[in-house]
């Protein structure tokens, strides 16, 4: 099946991390390779962009797709948290300007065989990453009620998490729970209730995805320390498509643009730490009306960027 996805907000990232000819560029989340596609052609003649993603068959596209600007593009199957080994064995000093944007790829979300998508029958894999051996599979079969019921609280914001949790453990005390529509149907069952606009297993499978790949994890540890990557005045743009995300993305963002971190009535300072990045952006960047209509998947997207001081 052919790579397909639509990339989001493609403008304002380009008008915020305005690529210049000869710089080098991060993209922590290459995907189908539509952002970095405009920012090498951007930053033509001479720049680059070390493309990373967790997907293999996402690099695979993106090379394919991208294969006349070789060999201005490096890409690795690797984490974003892996960005500053990858430069160390690049010899990049730093970079000039980087993206992320947050998620699945469309095609992973269409693929049934990958198993991210409730409307689509397929085994309960969810991995980015299929090197790692963890999978929606294990954590719905071996993980206890307690552990399922927290997942499916703290990644899916799921009202009935423990109701759903209970009622998996029954089903699988039955034979295990393997493919993507089981589960669905099972969430639908113990949730009840009337059918609304989105579908009732929406927020637990949002939840199982999270957990199988660590995403809030993942992008925590980058934001922890990311500006370190970052040359002075190098832009960082970060597109969210859920508030959890988003709220992580936020916080670090405001924390990379205070210059004191002491408690407020500390008679001194006494923490360390100097300001690291300014707002670019106080709200977040929607995308427009048209953007939506075209795109669908573009609806939750937030945008917020920063600039490296
Ligand atoms: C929304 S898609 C990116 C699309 C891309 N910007 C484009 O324009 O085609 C997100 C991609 O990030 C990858 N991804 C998610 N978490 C990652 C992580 N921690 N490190 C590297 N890649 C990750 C996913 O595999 C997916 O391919």
């Amino acid at each position: 099946m052919a790579f397909t996805h639509v990339s989001v907000l493609v403008r304002e990232v380009i008008e915020l991390l305005r690529p210049q000819p000869g710089k080098r560029y991060l993209d922590g989340t290459l995907g189908g390779g539509g952002h970095t596609e405009r920012i090498l052609t951007e930053s033509s003649p001479g720049g680059c962009v070390l493309g990373l993603d967790l997907d293999e068959d996402a690099l695979a596209a993106a090379r394919d797709r991208l294969s006349h600007f070789s060999p201005r593009l490096i890409t690795r199957q690797a984490s974003f948290t892996a960005a500053g080994e990858i430069l160390g064995e690049l010899n990049w000093p730093s970079i000039d300007g980087a993206i992320l944007d947050l998620g699945v790829s469309s095609h992973d979300l269409e693929t049934p065989e990958r198993g991210f998508s409730f409307r689509l029958p397929g085994r309960l894999d969810m991995r980015m990453d299929r090197r790692q051996s963890l999978d929606a599979f294990e954590i719905v079969n071996r993980y206890s009620a307690a552990e399922l019921e927290r997942i499916l609280k703290a990644y899916g914001e799921e009202p009935r998490a423990r109701r759903i949790a209970a009622a998996i453990v029954a089903a699988r005390r039955q034979r295990p729970i393997e493919r993507t529509d089981e589960l669905a149907a099972l969430i639908a069952r113990a949730k009840g209730g009337r059918a609304g606009e989105r579908h009732p297993a929406t927020q637990s499978f949002q939840a199982l995805r999270i957990a199988v790949n660590r995403e809030l994890a993942e992008l925590e540890r980058f934001l922890e320390n990311g500006y370190e990557l970052l040359a002075p005045e190098a832009r960082l743009v970060v597109i969210s498509f859920h508030s959890l995300e988003d709220r992580i993305v936020k916080s670090a963002f405001r924390r990379w643009n205070r210059s004191c971190l002491c408690p407020p009535r500390a008679p001194v300072c006494t923490c360390g730490w100097s300001r690291k990045a300014k707002l670019l952006t106080t709200k977040p960047v929607t995308p427009s009306a048209a953007e939506t209509r075209s795109n669908p998947r573009a609806r939750s997207a937030k945008l917020r960027a920063v600039e490296k001081i």
